[in-house]
């Protein structure tokens, strides 16, 4: 795991952009694994800023979001396709045919989420995930206690989920769907490469036990210590609980300069 601490949620961003730069540069057809919530808004930003600028190409790239809220209403404003078309696909040149996301009012919500994880496989594997994390260091909507190696599938929010996601429902918690399907953490893990981003204090505790503490079904994100291939890059109230902070730093100021964008 390359742990990156940076001095703003705005330098992350522009560093997790030029990953995405470079992979698309490299394989103009990668399959991208997208998340929502606030933690990527900026680095969408500056996707959206740098494909008007003609500095990065999204013509021939797939992507699978991780998750979906169960029973909003299609093109309601908080689902996350809404988020995803608002905030990202509306404003690059991707094809929308080939964005993905789970779909919250399947039919048959295993036989959509058995097919999902198909979709992600017939598309050849996810190239580059970018991931969020959760307070309780849930990622996509893994709570603690999922299974690490768990596919698509519907799962229950837990009380802390639903009122730190409020925020996006008008404060009100009983606004928020109990439900999501979210990619399994198998599925997540399944990715080539791994970035994740984690902005703020109220992520510090998530970020430590994540990487530092042992693996456990308790912090799904601490599955990822497991990925061979794996950045999370954060600001500093993030890192701040790390004990290896110091250890981070000095590992990043000796990184030539060829690998920092790898
Ligand atoms: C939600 C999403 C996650 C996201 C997390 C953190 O639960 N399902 O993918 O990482 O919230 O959200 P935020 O980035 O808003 O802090």
């Amino acid at each position: 795991m390359e742990v990156i601490i940076v001095k703003s949620a705005a330098e992350a961003a522009r560093k997790a952009a030029r990953i995405y730069k470079r992979m698309l540069d490299e394989k103009p057809t990668a399959v991208l694994g997208l998340a929502t919530g606030s933690t990527p808004l900026k680095l969408y930003s500056e996707l959206v800023r740098m494909c008007e600028n003609g500095e990065i190409d999204f013509s021939k790239a797939t992507t699978f979001n991780l998750d979906e809220y169960v029973g909003l209403p299609e093109g309601d404003p908080n689902s996350y396709r809404y988020f995803m078309d608002a905030n990202l696909f509306d404003k690059i040149n991707i094809d929308k045919k080939r964005t993905h996301m789970p779909c919250g009012n399947a039919d048959d919500v295993n036989e959509h989420c058995a097919e999902y994880d198909a979709k992600i496989r017939l598309a050849g594997g996810i190239d580059l995930q970018l991931l969020g994390i959760g307070a309780d260091g849930h990622i996509g909507f893994n709570e603690p206690t999922s299974s690490l190696t768990s596919r698509t599938r519907i799962k229950t929010l837990t009380k802390q989920t639903i009122s730190d996601n409020a925020r996006f429902f008008g404060g009100d918690p009983d606004k928020v769907p109990t439900h999501a399907i979210t990619m399994g953490i198998g599925s997540i893990m399944d990715a080539r490469m791994i970035v994740l981003l984690a902005f703020g204090e109220n992520k510090a505790e998530a970020i430590k036990a994540a990487i530092e503490g042992p693996i456990s079904a308790m912090v799904p994100a601490s599955a990822l210590q497991m990925h061979k291939n794996v950045k999370v890059i954060m600001d500093e109230p993030a890192a701040s609980q790390l004990r290896l902070r110091e250890y981070y730093d000095w590992v990043y100021e000796r990184k030539p300069e060829w690998q920092k964008d790898a």
